[in-house]
C-alpha cells in the first residue's frame, strides 16, 4: 500500500500512531492536510513533495469556485499556507512548485483541477519509479552478509513506496543478498523505532533497534559495515536529514566505515550552502514529555532542532536514481544530475 495517495481527498497512513495502531487519514481540506504535516502524520523529504503537491490539488477540488480567478487566489493561498508547514526538506516546495505551475497553466476551473490532480498523481508515479532505480544502483554497494546502519526513517513510509536508504536494503534483499539492519532510535520522535523497525519486520527485513547513544560502541565492536541515511535537502556544502546523523557520520568517519547517503535528484538544492538553510526547530514537549510522563523538569529550557547538516567531506557515496555520485561533488552532482 502506498504511503500517499489520492482518493477523493488526500489519503494518507498516520505515521503518529505506529507502531501501535495503524490507521487511515483522510484529508478534505488544505487546512487538514497542513496539519497533518505539521505534526508529522505525513512526513519524510519524498512523502512531503506528493503531500505539496496533493494539497494544491486539494485546493482546487476543496470547494465550488465562481471563476477562473477566484480558483487560482485560492490555489496561490493554499500553496503559502502548505510551505509554511515545515521549512527544511527541500521536496515539499518542489511538489508545491510543481502542481502550482501545472494548475496555474489552466483556462477553466475544470482545466486548472486535473491539471494539479494529474501533476500530482505524476510526482507520486515518479516518487515509486525513482526509488526503484536508486536502490539498485544503491545495492551494488551492498555485498551479501552486510550489516547496515541507517538513522530516522528513510523507508517506504517517508516516500510513496519502497522507500530511498531502505530502498538500498530492500533492493539488496530481492537481490538475494543476506542483509541485516541496525536501527537507531532517532530521539526525540523515533522514527527509527517506531517507523523503521515496523516496516522492515513487516517485510520480514532483519532489524535490530539501537538508542541513538549505542552507535558508537557497534561500530567499535566491527558491527556495522556501512551506513545507509536519507535526506531532507543536500546543497553545495553538506546534506540535511535528520538530527543526530551528524555524529552517526562523524563516528563512521573515525571508524573508517562508508556513510552513504541515498536520496533522488529532486534533495538537491545545490545552488544553497548549508548556512543558507532554515533548519526547522520543533515543541520543547517533545523533550520533556512521554505521552503525558514528564521526562525533564518542565521549566528547563529546551533546545529541539529537527534537523543538522553533515558537511560532504564525511559522505563516502551518495546514491541517486541516475547513478552513485562520489567525490569530486562539487563537479560531479552538477554533472551526473544536470543541475
Ligand atoms: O522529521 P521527519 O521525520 O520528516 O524527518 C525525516 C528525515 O529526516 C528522513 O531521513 C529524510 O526525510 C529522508 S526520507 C527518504
Amino acid at each position: 500500500m502506498r504511503t500517499i495517495f489520492w482518493d477523493d481527498g488526500v489519503v494518507m497512513v498516520d505515521q503518529t500512531l505506529l507502531p501501535e495502531r495503524f490507521e487511515i487519514l483522510v484529508c478534505k481540506t488544505v487546512h487538514q492536510l497542513a496539519e497533518a504535516i505539521k505534526r508529522l502524520a505525513v512526513r519524510g523529504a519524498p512523502a512531503l513533495e506528493a503531500a505539496g503537491a496533493y494539497g494544491i490539488a486539494l485546493a482546487a477540488y476543496e470547494r465550488d469556485f465562481n471563476d477562473l480567478v477566484e480558483i487560482k487566489k485560492h490555489i496561490q493561498d493554499a500553496a503559502r499556507l502548505l510551505a509554511s508547514t515545515r521549512p527544511t526538506a527541500v521536496n515539499l516546495f518542489v511538489g508545491i512548485e510543481r502542481a502550482l505551475k501545472a494548475a496555474m497553466s489552466g483556462d477553466s476551473i475544470e482545466e486548472v483541477r486535473k491539471l494539479a490532480l494529474q501533476e500530482a498523481e505524476r510526482i507520486a508515479e515518479e516518487d515509486v519509479e525513482r526509488n526503484k532505480k536508486l536502490g539498485e544502483y544503491g545495492a551494488e554497494l551492498i555485498e551479501d552478509g552486510s550489516t547496515i546502519m541507517t538513522y530516522c526513517n528513510a523507508g517506504r513510509l517517508a516516500t510513496v513506496d519502497w522507500g530511498t536508504a531502505l530502498g538500498v536494503v530492500r533492493s539488496a534483499v530481492s537481490q538475494g543478498k543476506r542483509v541485516k539492519v541496525i536501527a537507531c532510535e532517532t530521539r526525540p520522535l523515533n522514527q527509527g523505532s517506531r517507523l523503521t523497525c515496523w516496516e522492515l519486520i513487516q517485510d520480514g527485513i532483519d532489524v535490530t533497534l539501537i538508542t541513538d547513544s549505542m552507535a558508537g560502541i557497534v561500530m567499535q565492536k566491527s558491527m556495522v559495515d556501512c551506513v545507509i541515511v536519507g535526506a531532507d535537502r543536500i546543497v553545495r556544502d553538506a546534506v540535511f536529514n535528520k538530527i543526530g546523523t551528524y555524529t552517526v557520520a562523524v563516528l563512521a568517519k573515525h571508524h573508517g566505515i562508508p556513510f552513504y547517503v541515498a536520496a533522488p535528484r529532486a534533495t538537491f538544492d545545490w545552488n544553497r550552502s548549508m548556512k543558507e538553510v532554515t533548519i526547522e526547530e520543533r515543541s520543547r514537549d517533545e523533550l520533556i514529555y512521554c505521552g503525558n510522563r514528564l521526562l525533564a523538569p518542565e521549566n528547563v529550557r529546551v533546545y529541539n532542532p529537527a534537523f543538522d547538516p553533515t558537511p560532504l567531506d564525511l559522505v563516502s557515496a551518495i546514491i541517486t536514481e541516475y547513478g552513485i555520485i562520489r567525490e569530486p561533488y562539487s563537479e560531479n552532482v552538477p554533472k551526473i544530475l544536470e543541475l
